[in-house]
């Protein structure tokens, strides 16, 4: 999908289904690595992201089926495996370096292509060097690979990261259930993603306490077995069906969100003058006034999520009112602002916070998609616009949001790829 067509206007109303979470169901891939033979994960989102990754793990050695109709993947893992995650697949997508610690826990020597990812800010790799180090690996970046060899092999280590970070939780917690004694995992990341994580990798035999907490211990075991497991419903995409709603002065039912994953950002909805309710398997967000502005400050779970930063940006920008919106976690992720700016939103920003006056309606006007959520909270914007905005580099859309124009369609919007 190279553009959508976005036609302003419609009042969305309707149901949608959420599958599995793009940042659990990647790294549960990558996880299948750490034990030999078939491990099957499903509630599998039908995404592009999601193709690369098990294009990555077959060039690693493993056999991989994906069924995008059955949402699962079958992951056949061999007894050697290979160590070299090549650029052209890792540049497309940042979770990529998931591969770094089930590849060092299993054959003590990885090589991976730095990853790119999202252009949202420079988005370093010290905490899961520092980490992978502490535990007995020798590291070292070399033509743009990330090297790691751990000759004596893995130990636990008392690892207190300087920041929750995910992709640095998930890679120090896998390489650490292959590891030879206890690893503690301190200021770890809560996020949903990495309990489920946790979650799938206690299914294969690791011995993992402390999920959810700001201190996860991994008490190392001497092999995994493959396990299957169900992907945790997307909270991102069930967060962005919200906004929808509540900038469409829309009533949409999420069938599979989990308000309990949500918390903050439906607060900020119900501050804004939605009426948000439980259903018996997901939860329904209604609103029939233009929004109120709400002050927002992105930081790790349980707070604000970085991820729907755009969304709540795009909602602040026809709302009443001025508010505030601090970004806390990706330095870059305000280069989506330019493109609001184009649609007439009035924003300023200034380092990481954006101060935003509400106008009653956006200006249609080609825009692009910069990455994934940005990419979605234009396409919201759009839909709060006076007439036909074009977006332009869609496909990012595609990496996070399985059929969004289709599922925007049985909304009742106007929304077609070009
Ligand atoms: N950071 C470092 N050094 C590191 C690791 C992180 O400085 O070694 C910094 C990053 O630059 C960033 C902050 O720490 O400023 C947080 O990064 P984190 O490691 O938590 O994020 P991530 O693992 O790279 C995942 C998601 C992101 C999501 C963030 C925060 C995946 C593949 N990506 O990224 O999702 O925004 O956690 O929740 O899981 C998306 O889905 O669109 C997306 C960008």
């Amino acid at each position: 999908m190279e553009r959508l067509r976005v036609v302003g206007g419609a009042r969305l109303s309707g149901t949608v289904r959420v599958f599995g979470a793009k940042n659990s169901a990647l790294k549960l891939m990558a996880a299948t690595l750490l034990a030999p033979g078939e491990s099957k994960i499903t509630n599998l989102p039908a995404i592009a992201d999601v193709d690369y990754m098990a294009e990555l793990l077959t060039r690693l050695g493993c056999s991989v089926k994906v069924n995008n109709e059955l949402h699962e993947v079958i992951i056949a893992v061999p007894k050697k495996l290979g160590h070299r995650a090549d650029y052209d697949l890792v540049r497309k997508m940042r979770a990529s370096i998931n591969v770094l610690g089930p590849l060092i826990a299993r054959e003590l020597v990885a090589e991976v292509a730095l990853p790119g990812g999202d252009a949202i800010g420079s988005r370093g790799l010290d905490f899961h060097i520092n980490g992978l180090k502490d535990m007995g690996a020798e590291i070292h970046s070399e033509h743009g690979f990330v090297i790691a060899r751990a000759s004596n092999g893995i130990k636990g280590a008392a690892i207190t990261l300087e920041f929750p970070s995910v992709g640095a939780t998930e890679n120090i917690m896998t390489a650490a259930t292959l590891a030879t004694g206890r690893t503690t995992i301190d200021n770890a990341a809560r996020e949903p993603d990495v309990v489920d994580l946790g979650e799938f990798l206690i299914a294969m035999g690791a011995k993992i306490t402390g999920l959810g907490t700001h201190t996860i211990t991994i008490d190392g075991v001497k092999e995994l077995k493959p396990a299957t497991h169900a992907t945790l419903a997307d909270r991102i995409v069930s967060g962005t069906w919200a906004f929808a709603a509540a900038m469409t002065k829309g009533d949409i039912t999420i069938e599979n969100g989990r308000v309990d994953h949500l918390e903050v950002p439906l607060d900020k909805l119900v501050e804004a003058g939605a009426v948000v309710t439980t259903t018996s398997n997901g939860f329904r967000v209604k609103m029939d006034k233009r929004p109120i502005a709400v002050d927002v400050a992105t930081l790790p779970y349980p707070g604000f999520p970085t991820d729907l930063q755009p969304m709540v940006i795009a909602l602040n920008a026809i709302a009443e009112g001025t508010s505030l919106v601090t970004e806390n976690v990706f330095e870059g992720r305000f280069m989506f602002v330019n493109e609001l700016l184009r649609l007439g939103a009035n924003i300023q920003v200034d380092g990481h916070h954006a101060a935003i006056t509400g106008i009653s309606e956006l200006s249609a006007a080609p825009v692009a998609a910069t990455d994934i959520r940005a990419g979605a909270g234009l396409v919201l914007a759009a839909l709060a616009s006076d007439g036909i905005t074009i977006i332009e580099d869609a496909y990012h859309i595609d990496r996070g949001y399985p059929d969004f124009p289709v599922q925007l369609q049985s909304l009742g919007a106007d929304v077609t790829r070009v």
